[in-house]
């Protein structure tokens, strides 16, 4: 899978920077290409000629050394890569990567790297498991970084904890794996919604829910990793959009959700509704403030949509359409109605009252039901790893090459 891909490794000043070279090694027997940006503090533990003869390429680590081998600066570099590999990474860099601070030539490749950034954290376990550390690794995470966990054992420091380098082996699998299902929906179009409906009662107030967004931009995240042409429908969310969307739509009530949804549905291949969508509007919308007396104040609701159960009606024959269901009873009984009633392929039920569950976490905890009565229970993880779990689960086996 790494037959002629560029790959650029970033090496950190870290004792772990040794196993780089066999990084270095594997990557290039697997057919990529290598290039390497050191740190100074990276030459301190393996050299630059090091690098240079295992990967069969110039080395780069001063920004402003006058050029010799390679005639481009660090834009040029990050241009050229398919993919960018931090290896060892020190807790500095992931700090420097999660501020976006551009003092080194390494730093400053990073800021202007658009392909894939896999960072493969190797420290003190104190220092690993550091909030601060934690934070980075996570902020880097949702931005779309891949992150190649430590191992766990015995350090070279002597302390015993998380913080060794992944094996060089794990490292190269993780790149194969990542493209291999980069091309794995190139060509099929898939439909994500996410985050709540808000539903106007007067200019300024609305009726709204908890959703955040994350579960619906982490699924269209995985989409766009494996290739496929994504369009994300989104309620009000503050997230950014996932880079590499085909298309983003902003929308704000169930009724332009529904116009959205039902636009893009009929050429979409997959489709997965993880909006929270509002059941009902204020039938009446003041145009102006409602000003507030002594009297109790009604809001009569009319029934929205179901914009789910539509595309269930309009289901194109190959067509994936799964379902989201948010319970706090009773999950599996009515999740399997969902399905039913809906006619769905897939239902992921979450039952919103666990912790770390639903609405607003990073995690969630779902089962991904079949239409077949097949349940596939996974415990609480990341929700980018759910979103992982759930297109691995529904994608039928002709696109699961
Ligand atoms: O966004 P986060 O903060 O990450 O939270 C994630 C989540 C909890 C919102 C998500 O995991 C989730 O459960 N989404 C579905 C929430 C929901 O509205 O469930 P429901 O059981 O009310 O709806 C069932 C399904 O019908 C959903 O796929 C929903 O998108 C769809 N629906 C519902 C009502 C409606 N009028 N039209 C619809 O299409």
């Amino acid at each position: 899978m790494l037959q002629g891909k560029k790959i650029l490794l970033g090496v950190t000043g870290g004792i772990a920077a040794y196993k780089a070279v066999e990084v270095v090694s594997r990557l290039r027997k697997a057919g990529a290409e290598v290039r390497v940006v050191m740190t100074k503090e990276a030459t301190e533990f393996v050299t630059e000629l090091t690098f240079r003869e295992i990967s069969g390429n110039p080395v780069t680590v001063d920004m402003w050394a006058p050029v010799q081998h390679w005639n481009v600066a660090h834009i040029s570099l990050a241009e050229w890569a398919d993919a960018v590999l931090i290896a060892p990474a020190t807790a500095n860099i992931l700090a420097k990567a999660a501020l976006g601070v551009a003092d080194d030539m390494l730093a400053t490749t990073l800021l202007a790297v658009t392909s894939p950034v896999f960072f493969a954290p190797a420290m003190n376990c104190n220092m690993y498991t550091h909030p601060a550390v934690q934070e980075n690794l996570e902020k880097l995470a949702a931005r779309g970084a891949h992150i190649i966990p430590p191992g766990t054992g015995k350090l070279a420091c002597g302390a015993e904890g998380p913080g060794r380098l992944a094996e060089p082996a794990d490292i190269v699998a993780t790149m194969e794996k990542f493209f291999k299902s980069g091309a794995q929906l190139s060509g099929v179009k898939v439909l994500v919604t996410a985050a709540g409906t808000i539903e106007p009662i007067d200019p300024v107030r609305y009726i709204g829910n908890r959703s955040s967004g994350r579960m619906g931009y982490a699924l269209a995240e995985e989409a766009v990793a494996r290739g496929a042409e994504v369009v994300l429908v989104s309620g009000p969310s503050a997230l950014t959009p996932p880079a590499g969307l085909k298309n983003f739509i902003s929308v704000e009530t169930a009724k332009e959700m529904r116009e959205a949804v039902l636009r893009e549905a009929e050429t979409s291949r997959v489709i997965i509704k993880a909006a929270a969508v509002a059941d009902y509007h204020p039938k009446t919308v003041s145009d102006q403030k409602i000003k507030k007396n002594d009297e109790e104040l009604s809001i009569i609701l009319e029934k929205n949509p179901d914009i789910l159960k539509e595309l269930g009606q309009k289901k194109q024959p190959g067509q994936i359409l799964v379902g989201f269901a948010a319970e706090t009873q009773n999950l599996m009984q009515y999740a399997k109605e969902k399905i039913s009633k809906k006619n769905l392929d897939f239902i992921v039920a979450n039952d919103v009252t666990k912790p770390g569950a639903g609405f607003n976490t990073a995690t969630n905890l779902v089962k991904i039901v079949s239409r077949d009565g097949g349940v596939e229970e996974l415990p609480l993880m990341d929700k980018r790893e759910v979103a992982k779990r759930i297109f691995d689960c529904v994608l039928p086996d002709e696109l699961k090459k």
